[in-house]
């Protein structure tokens, strides 16, 4: 069962109608007294004490299926009750399924887009990625996250199109993840290296045939006279492919963003959203930091 954590002063009825609630709590006031940062000690119980502690609304953080997630929103935008205030102060959004806020930036990053992929209706790996030209113009669009290891984030296009040429440049670029269902950003920023022929192959040869013969088809980023070009070079690379191998376009390949830092973003109440960003400071070792909102 998939489960995401709600942050909210919760109750068995704010969690939403028969949630079966798991068996993890974080208790706040237990976290404070025996941890560096107060805000994420994680303390499992069992399943029964968490289905006692829900029994009444009390200050806890209460993992629950994410089909029953409900987050509690003022009907106008925005607004919440003065009252309400005081108590938002001392809690985080950020959470890691259950556990407490990660050293490792692409475990985390892992437990994120899965959660991601469970909520999201369409391509929850789509990412924007940012470039700069030689003018030092900065470029934006997005591109759909391929694959991610230790090593880094890889997408595939074409490398004579205007990202494809900006980052063999300057070899350096920005990606950005936003999850609007789970109010997340991930932004992630880095030198860019590309993957290997081998690694770049098994993912062209995984691609249907007809994405195959579009790679061969789009020049991409330069102009198109009409529509009715496009169509007839996709025709004519067919009948010339036939039912046979197609290589992959010797411009066609992916790029691996190797990240210097990675930032983990969630929604808070009155814009006092929780930061939390990991930098490289070693081959693998990352130092972390909250950030102000
Ligand atoms: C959700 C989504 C995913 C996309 N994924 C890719 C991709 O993985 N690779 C790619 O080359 N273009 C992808 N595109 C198209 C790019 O956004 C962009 O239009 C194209 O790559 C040309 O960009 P450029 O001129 O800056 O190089 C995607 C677009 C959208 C909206």
């Amino acid at each position: 069962m998939r489960t995401v954590a709600l942050s909210d002063t919760v109750s068995r009825e704010s969690a939403g109608a028969g949630a079966a609630i798991e068996a993890v709590v974080i208790e706040r006031s237990t976290a404070a007294s025996s941890s560096a940062d107060p805000f994420m000690t994680v303390q499992p119980v069992s399943k029964g004490h968490a289905r006692a502690k829900t029994d009444k609304t009390c200050n806890v953080r209460i993992i629950v299926p994410f089909s029953l997630c409900r987050r509690r929103r003022s009907p106008v935008k925005g607004a919440r009750r003065e009252s309400e205030f005081g108590s938002m102060m001392d809690k985080t959004t950020l959470t890691f399924g259950e556990i407490a806020l990660p050293a490792d930036p692409f475990a985390a990053f892992g437990i994120w887009l899965r959660d991601a992929e469970a909520s999201e209706p369409n391509d929850p790996n789509a990412m924007s990625l940012a470039t700069v030209d030689s003018d030092g113009l900065p470029d934006v669009r997005m591109v759909l996250l391929k694959g991610f290891d230790r090593r880094g984030f890889v997408f595939y296009t074409n490398f004579e199109s205007r990202k494809g040429e900006e980052i063999r440049a300057t070899r350096k670029a920005a990606l950005n993840f936003h999850w609007k269902s789970l109010h997340r950003q991930i932004r992630i920023r880095g030198d860019v290296e590309i993957v290997s022929d081998e690694e770049a192959d098994a993912y062209y040869a995984s691609r249907a045939r007809e994405s195959r013969i579009g790679a061969w088809a789009s020049l991409q980023s330069r102009p198109l006279e009409n529509r009715e070009t496009l169509e007839r070079r996709v025709e004519d690379l067919g009948s010339q492919y036939g039912e046979g191998p197609i290589p992959r376009p010797p411009v066609w390949s992916g790029f691996r963003v190797v990240p210097r830092e990675i930032e983990f973003w969630h929604d808070g109440a009155f814009r006092l959203h929780d930061r939390y960003r990991l930098t490289r400071t070693g081959a693998d070792d990352w130092t972390a930091s909250r950030l102000y909102p």
